[in-house]
C-alpha cells in the first residue's frame, strides 16, 4: 500500500502526495490489533497467574490448618479476635466473593461479575482501539477513513480468538485451566461485540461506496461474512438454543463456515487473511483430537482389538419415569476425573447425523480392584456385592439421564424395555477438581445433578482410605422432588458409606421437595415439631422447616414397603427431609464447623440451586472479618449446563 495517488490537476497528471492521512490510517490499522492482543495476552497470563496462586493458597491454608493447634480455632467466631496472619486468605476470599459470587441478574440471565467485567473490558478494548487517534492532518475528529478500515482489521484478529473460545480442546483452557464449558460464555460474549463491530465498519463502508464496486468479489465475501455472522447471533440466542438445539447446531456450523471463507477472502484484499486462517487450524486441530479420542475409546468399533463391535454395547435401566440409567463397560484407554462429562454418539438413537449429547460421568474412575471394592463393602447389605450395577460405579461408566423431549425421550423408550444400545463416547471434557486438599466438602446436588457430586463423594472416601487426601468432613445434600428418585442411588451411597473409614465423617441429607408426595405403598410416622428424628408425613414445600427421617433408627415400616431405601437403612449419617433445605444456614453451620481450615463447596444443579449457595457463601460466611479471626476458607465450584 502506498501513500502517494495520483490526481488530474489543471494542465495534466502528475503524481503527488494527495493523501498525507493514508500512511498514517494504514500504520495504525495494521499496529492497533497487535496491541489488542497484547492487551488480551496479558489478560490471559493474569488469569493463568490467579488461578496458580489460588490453587497454592489452598495448598498453604490447608497446611495452615492442619498444623495450627491454634486454641483459638474452637472458639466461636465473634468471640475470636483478629489475627492479621490471615490478611492474605482474607483478601483471596473477598476477591472469590466478589468476583465469583455476586450476580447481576437480567430475567433468566444471570452474570457474575467477573463476567461483567470481561464483557465491559472486551467491549472497552475493542471500541477504544477502534476510536482513538482518529483525528486527521487537517483536525478533523473521528474520520471515518481512519476508524472504518481499523475496524475491519480488529474484526479479523479477533476470529480466532472467538473459534478458540467455542472449542472444546482449546489452547485458552490448557494455558489457563480454565474448563472449555466456562469459557463458552466468552465465546457468544466476543462474538457479539464483534457483531457489533461489524455493522459499524459495514456502515461506515456503505455510505461511502460507489455501487459499482459491488461487482467486487472482496466486497461481495465482506457482505456474505456480515450477513453470517449477523444470522448467527440471532440463532444463537438462548431461546432458540433451549427450544431447537439441533437446528442451532447445524446451522451455526454453516453459517461459521459461510463466515469464515467470506471474512478470508474480504480480509485478503487487505492483507489480514493472516488472522483468519488460524481460525480453520484451530477448528480443526480441535476436531482432529476428537477424531483421535473416537478412534482410541472406541476402536473396537472400528474392527481393530478382540470383540469388535460389542464393547460399547450399553446397558439402559428406566429407574424411575424420567431418569435413565446407561451403564457401559469403560474403553481400556478411558480415564476421567469426578466431575467430568464426556459425550455420548448412539447412532441408532439419534435423529440427526453427528448427533453427540453431553452427560456428566456419574461413575468414579476408581484405583481399587474389582475385587478390592466388591470384598470391602460391609456386611450390612449382602446384596451389595453380588450387584453389578452397584460396582459398575467404581468401574463402569455410569450416566445418570434425565428424560426430556429428544433424544433422552427415546433412550427412555429403549430403557422402559430394558434394551441396549451402541454408544461411541467422546471425552472426558471439563473441570477436574483436587477435592484432597480441603478439611471439609460440602457437596450440593439437585435432581441429575448428582452425577456430579456423587463420583466426588467417592473419591474423598477412597482418597482417605489411601492417605492421599486429608479431608475430614463431607456434607452431601441432595434436594429430589420425588422420594423414589433415591432409588438413583441408593445402593451406591450404602456401599460408599460402608467402606468410609472412621476418620472421616460422611453426613449425607437428602431432601425430597415435591409438594406432591406419591403414595410410597408405607405410613409415615407424623412429624412433631420437636424433634428432627421422626416423620416424613405431607409438607406443603411452602413450609421450609424439613421434617426428618433419620436412617439407623425405627424405620421397619417404611423400608418393608420401600425396599431402595433397605440398603440405606443402617446407617444413622443418613437423613430423609421433607421440604427445601436452606441452604444459607447449612453452610453458615458447615463454614463454622470447618474453623481454621479449608472448606470446598460444588453445587450442581438448577440455576436457583447455584444462587441460593452463591448468596449463602457471600459475607459474612467467606467474608475478611470472619476470616481474619480464623474463619474457614471457602472456595465454591458451580457446575451447571450454562452454556447449552
Ligand atoms: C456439561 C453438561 C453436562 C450435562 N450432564 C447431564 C447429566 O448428567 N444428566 C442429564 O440428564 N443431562 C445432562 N446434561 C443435559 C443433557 O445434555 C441434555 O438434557 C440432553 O442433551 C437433552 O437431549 P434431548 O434431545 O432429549 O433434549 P431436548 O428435549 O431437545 O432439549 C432439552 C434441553 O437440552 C438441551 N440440549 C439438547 N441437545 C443438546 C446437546 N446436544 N448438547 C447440549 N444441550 C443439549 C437443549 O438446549 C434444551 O435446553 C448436561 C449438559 C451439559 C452441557
Ligand atoms: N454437569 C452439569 O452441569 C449437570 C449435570 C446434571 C444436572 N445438571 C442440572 O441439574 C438440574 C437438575 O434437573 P432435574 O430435572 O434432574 O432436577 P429437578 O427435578 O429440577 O430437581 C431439582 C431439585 O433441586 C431443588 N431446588 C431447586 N432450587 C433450590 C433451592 N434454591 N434450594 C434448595 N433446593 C432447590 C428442587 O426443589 P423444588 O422442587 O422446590 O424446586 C428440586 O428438588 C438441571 O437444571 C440440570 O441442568 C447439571
Amino acid at each position: 500500500m502506498t501513500s502517494l495517488s495520483t490526481s488530474t490537476t489543471g494542465a495534466g497528471k502528475s503524481a503527488v502526495p494527495l493523501n498525507p492521512d493514508k500512511a498514517i490510517r494504514i500504520q495504525r490499522a495494521n499496529e492497533y490489533p497487535h496491541e489488542v492482543w497484547f492487551f488480551l495476552a496479558c489478560l490471559i497470563a493474569l488469569v493463568a497467574v490467579s488461578r496458580l496462586l489460588s490453587f497454592v493458597c489452598s495448598k498453604v491454608s490447608r497446611h495452615n490448618g492442619l498444623s495450627s493447634q491454634d486454641p483459638e480455632k474452637s472458639s466461636s467466631h465473634s468471640k475470636a479476635v483478629v489475627n492479621f496472619r490471615n490478611l492474605p486468605l482474607a483478601l483471596i476470599n473477598l476477591f472469590r466473593v466478589v468476583a465469583f459470587r455476586f450476580t447481576l441478574d437480567f430475567g433468566s440471565y444471570s452474570l457474575n461479575l467477573t463476567e461483567v467485567i470481561l464483557t465491559l473490558m472486551y467491549m472497552a478494548a475493542l471500541f477504544t482501539w477502534t476510536f482513538i487517534n482518529t483525528t486527521n492532518v487537517s483536525g478533523g475528529k473521528f474520520d471515518v477513513s481512519y476508524w472504518s478500515n481499523r475496524a475491519g482489521a480488529l474484526i479479523a484478529s479477533q476470529i480466532p480468538l472467538i473459534t478458540a473460545l467455542g472449542t472444546k480442546n482449546n489452547i485458552i483452557t490448557f494455558i489457563t485451566g480454565v474448563p472449555y464449558e466456562k469459557l463458552n460464555y466468552l465465546h457468544r460474549m466476543a462474538a457479539r461485540v464483534v457483531f457489533v463491530l461489524v455493522w459499524v465498519h459495514a456502515g461506515a463502508k456503505v455510505s461511502s461506496k460507489d455501487p459499482d464496486e459491488l461487482d467486487q468479489t472482496w466486497l461481495r465475501c465482506g457482505i456474505l461474512a456480515a450477513s453470517s455472522l449477523t444470522s448467527l447471533c440471532i440463532i444463537s440466542v438462548r431461546p432458540v438454543r433451549s427450544r431447537a438445539y439441533e437446528f442451532f447446531f447445524y446451522t451455526h456450523l454453516v453459517l461459521v463456515l459461510l463466515f469464515l471463507v467470506g471474512a478470508y477472502r474480504h480480509s485478503e484484499e487487505f492483507s489480514y487473511q493472516t488472522y483468519v486462517w488460524p481460525s480453520f487450524v484451530i477448528w480443526g486441530v480441535d476436531r482432529i483430537v476428537r477424531v483421535f479420542r473416537l478412534v482410541v475409546f472406541n476402536h473396537s468399533y472400528f474392527g481393530f482389538g478382540s470383540g469388535a463391535g460389542t464393547a460399547l454395547d450399553a446397558t439402559t435401566e428406566l429407574l424411575t419415569p424420567k431418569c435413565v440409567r446407561l451403564t457401559l463397560k469403560r474403553p481400556p484407554h478411558f480415564k476421567w476425573a469426578p466431575g467430568q462429562v464426556a459425550y455420548l454418539i448412539t447412532p441408532g438413537v439419534s435423529s440427526l447425523p453427528f448427533e453427540s449429547h453431553p452427560f456428566t460421568i456419574a461413575s468414579y474412575d476408581s484405583q481399587m480392584s474389582l475385587k478390592e471394592i466388591t470384598s470391602s463393602a460391609a456386611s450390612t447389605d449382602s446384596d451389595l456385592n453380588s450387584t453389578p450395577t452397584t460396582s459398575s460405579y467404581w468401574k463402569e461408566l455410569v450416566f445418570l439421564i434425565n428424560v426430556q423431549e429428544g433424544f433422552t425421550k427415546r433412550l427412555g423408550d429403549i430403557a422402559a424395555r430394558k434394551g441396549s444400545v451402541k454408544v461411541y463416547i467422546d471425552g472426558p471434557y471439563g473441570c477436574s477438581h483436587n477435592s484432597n486438599l480441603h478439611d471439609t466438602i460440602v457437596l450440593i446436588a439437585g435432581g441429575t445433578g448428582v452425577s456430579h457430586t456423587l463420583p466426588i463423594l467417592l473419591n474423598t472416601i477412597e482418597g482417605v482410605q489411601n492417605g492421599k487426601s486429608a479431608c475430614k468432613r463431607v456434607t452431601f445434600i441432595w434436594c429430589i422432588r420425588d422420594s423414589r428418585n433415591i432409588n438413583w442411588i441408593s445402593s451406591v451411597l450404602a456401599k460408599a458409606l460402608s467402606i468410609t473409614p472412621d476418620s472421616l465423617k460422611v453426613d449425607v441429607r437428602i431432601f425430597v421437595t415435591g409438594s406432591d408426595v406419591p403414595d410410597l405403598g408405607y405410613e409415615l410416622p407424623e412429624a412433631t415439631p420437636s424433634t428432627s428424628s421422626v416423620g416424613c408425613a405431607q409438607t406443603p414445600v411452602s413450609e421450609k422447616a424439613p421434617k426428618t427421617i433419620a436412617f439407623g433408627n425405627q424405620c421397619d415400616d417404611l423400608i418393608e414397603n420401600f425396599p431402595s431405601l433397605s440398603s440405606l437403612a443402617p446407617f444413622r449419617s443418613v437423613t430423609m427431609m421433607q421440604g427445601r433445605p436452606s441452604l444459607a444456614t447449612l453452610l453458615q453451620g458447615e463454614a463454622e464447623e470447618t474453623r481454621g481450615g479449608s472448606m470446598w463447596v460444588t453445587v450442581c444443579g438448577s440455576r436457583s440451586i447455584a444462587s441460593a449457595v452463591r448468596k449463602g457463601l457471600r459475607f459474612p460466611v467467606a467474608g475478611p472479618s470472619t476470616l481474619l479471626r480464623g474463619g474457614a476458607t471457602v472456595s465454591l465450584h458451580v457446575e451447571s449446563f450454562g452454556y447449552a
